[in-house]
């Protein structure tokens, strides 16, 4: 293996991840600069957003990763107007309806992240049983819904406290993603280079890709050489 000393050869090769990333997160963004390039509302971004979502979803097989996690809604897109909030909650309504079947065919586990049961009492209903119907699905899915990453640590530390003791292992044993395989590469679309209060915590020793593609252009293709790119990085976590 490169870099590996105690073999006696190769000790000058970086080391590579080598591995492949089982967990990769996406923060979708440019669906609104998307379609104002087009001269289109911006409610018809979200819905080309979707189907890059189905497309990704559908393509995940022969790239072998064990979860994949989407932003789909963060704790602060309450903030948009009224009307885009309201697409973004009919579109989740609408593509929880069309595609659990192919979840379910699939073997595509679905999890939520986030704030998620303070949503309207019919999403809530409808992810409930999308959760148990995709439970024994070997593949994740992990859709983060009214998430905030800040939120989630506070939430986990308090859950941690109540248990007894803090620690790094307590708080990260209670984060929504406590079921999840730890994050390999964090990828954001549309050119844009901040975290957006997404898994903070668990970005620590991510790798990290920022593309200029805006997220209804983002096809499998792009997924794959992302993870083409990750398989040549150098993962130290601190260490030489
Ligand atoms: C960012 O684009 C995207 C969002 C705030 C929502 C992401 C949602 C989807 C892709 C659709 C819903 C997903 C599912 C799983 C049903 P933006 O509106 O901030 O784009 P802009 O920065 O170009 O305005």
């Amino acid at each position: 293996m490169g870099g590996d000393s105690s073999s006696g050869t190769n000790t000058d090769a970086p080391k590579r991840a080598s591995s492949r990333a089982r967990h990769v997160a996406i923060i979708m963004d440019g669906n609104g600069r998307w379609a104002k390039k087009r001269a289109l509302p911006r409610a018809i971004g979200h819905q080309r957003g979707v189907e890059a979502v189905r497309r990704l979803v559908r393509g995940l097989e022969p790239m072998e990763l064990d979860c994949l996690t989407l932003y789909a809604f963060s704790s602060e897109n309450w903030k948009r107007s009224e009307t885009e909030v309201d697409d973004l909650m009919n579109l989740m309504r609408k593509f929880i309806k069309s595609d659990l079947p192919d979840f379910v065919a699939n073997d595509v586990q679905l999890n939520i992240i986030g704030d998620w049961r303070s949503l309207a009492p019919d999403i809530v209903e409808m992810l409930e049983d999308a959760l148990e119907q995709t439970a024994n699905g070997t593949r994740k899915l992990a859709v983060a819904l009214n998430y905030g990453g800040q939120n989630e640590i506070a939430r986990a530390a308090m859950k941690a406290a109540e248990q007894g003791s803090i620690t790094t292992q307590s708080i990260a044993d209670n984060l929504d993603t406590a079921g999840l395989p730890p994050l390999d590469l964090l990828i954001r679309t549309s050119g844009e280079i901040r975290l957006s209060n997404f898994l903070l915590w668990q970005a620590a020793y991510a790798e990290m890709l920022f593309v200029d593609t805006l997220w209804p252009d983002f096809k499998p293709e792009h997924l794959e050489r992302a993870l083409d790119d990750f398989a040549q990085r150098e993962r130290r976590y601190g260490g030489r």
